[in-house]
């Protein structure tokens, strides 16, 4: 039993960096994020001559909302201080703390990590914070992640008291800036006196990663988490075919990150098409049994040759035109007729539309037999056995 244990505490792995896989990891380039980083730098600029600002920045899930701001701030507050402008930078997650209390004890055990954590009230905490950027001669960036969970529990009063901080520090030069981080717009839960300091205009959008993006992301942390030439291309394009269709980078990380586990299992030295297909399989598959039962004899021998040919072949894509000579065989087994080629078309869009395959154009947009099938779901052995266990 040692030994078993042994082996695979052992084994060796095609991950070199775990850590480089982990969601809060933040690289020292962020791909596809050039624009919102000038854009951040030309809104902050004030800054430097002590000035405040207030951003707020917005995007879907997983577009790099968190990541980029950490990146920004922690690159301003270096540039900063070797111009003699002592920024103090304080993240905060809302849906973590999601009280102003709870914020601001956030704050001020960045200073003080004994500070109690009861006994002193929203106005004393303040009180509190003041003097302590007084006594480091320093402006505070505080950035509010994921701040929808603040504003829905504890409304904008606390937006309203840092701003209002400002104008009474005016003369100290110790001004507070905020940076609000959230997936929804939340102007519309800023009441009318804390949105006057918030500009609409000071807004930055993220928009969802484009397919090539999620593989520039991907081929990034691929470089930096993996051992040299350990994952396929291939795996890394199949990564972000699966991942475009939510434009998240944190799930196609997720997706790579799972895809070396499972090679590491199968003690494979290299991430390959099917691990990157259990990695999916494990997040979350559409292919049910209940699915499967729904579809006509034919187009499960269809889908029973897309799997054979990419488990066989080892590769992210099947060319439909061997997937056609592949089913011919696969209905001889069957001892069924194979159907002409324009109902093997049928089928295979049959089962693209129920979700089951991925059709492509391959290369120069020619028809027919050019067409490239991927099984971005499911590893093709799982669904072959599942298959036969069908026909049987
Ligand atoms: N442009 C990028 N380059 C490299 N990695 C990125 C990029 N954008 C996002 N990531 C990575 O993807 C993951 C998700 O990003 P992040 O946490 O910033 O998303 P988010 O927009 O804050 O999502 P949420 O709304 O769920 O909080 C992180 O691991 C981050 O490092
Ligand atoms: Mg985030």
């Amino acid at each position: 039993m040692g030994s078993i244990i042994e082996n695979e505490l052992f084994s060796s792995s095609v991950i070199k960096d775990l850590h480089a896989l982990d969601f809060d990891y933040v690289p020292a380039e962020l791909p596809h994020r050039t624009e919102p980083l000038k854009k951040l730098a030309q809104m902050f600029k004030p800054l430097l001559t002590n000035i405040a600002q207030n951003a707020f920045i917005r995007g879907p899930v997983g577009t790099g909302k968190t990541a980029l701001t950490k990146h920004f701030c922690q690159s301003l507050v270096q540039i900063a201080r070797k111009q003699g402008t002592m920024i103090e930078y304080i993240h905060i997650n809302c849906r973590k703390r999601s009280t102003d209390a709870m914020v601001l004890l956030g704050v001020l055990t960045h200073f003080d990590s004994r500070f109690p954590d009861r006994g002193f009230s929203v106005q004393e905490m303040l009180q509190v914070l003041r003097t302590h950027l007084q006594r480091k001669e320093a402006q505070l960036l505080l950035v509010l992640d994921e701040a929808d969970a603040l504003l829905k529990k504890s409304g904008s009063n606390l937006i309203y008291d840092l701003t209002r901080f400002n104008d009474e520090t005016m003369k100290t030069s110790n001004p507070v800036s905020v940076i609000m981080i959230s997936q929804k717009d939340v102007f519309t839960e800023l009441d009318a006196a804390a949105l006057s300091t918030f500009k609409r205009s000071n807004a930055v959008v993220l928009e969802k990663y484009a397919r090539d993006e999620l593989c520039d992301i991907v081929r990034q942390r691929v470089g930096l988490a993996f051992h040299a030439n350990t994952v396929l291309g291939e795996s890394v394009d199949l990564i972000a075919d699966i991942a475009s269709e939510f434009g998240d980078a944190r799930f196609s990380i997720e997706l790579l990150w799972k895809a070396g586990m499972y090679a590491d299992e199968k003690h494979a030295k290299q991430v390959v098409p099917e691990h990157v297909r259990a990695a999916k399989a494990e997040t979350y598959s559409v292919v049910t049994e209940t699915k499967l039962k729904n579809l006509g004899k034919h187009q499960l021998l269809t889908l029973l040759s897309v799997a054979k040919r990419l488990q066989k072949d080892g590769t992210a894509y099947a060319n439909t035109g061997e997937v056609e000579k592949t089913y011919a065989i696969t209905c001889e087994e069957y001892n069924e007729e194979t159907r002409a080629h324009t109902m093997f078309w049928n089928y295979l869009k049959d089962i693209e539309q129920a979700g089951f395959i991925q059709v492509k154009l391959s290369g120069k947009g020619q028809l027919g037999t050019s067409q490239r099938i991927s099984l971005p779901d499911i590893p093709a052995e799982v669904l072959r056995s599942k298959l036969e266990g069908l026909l049987a």
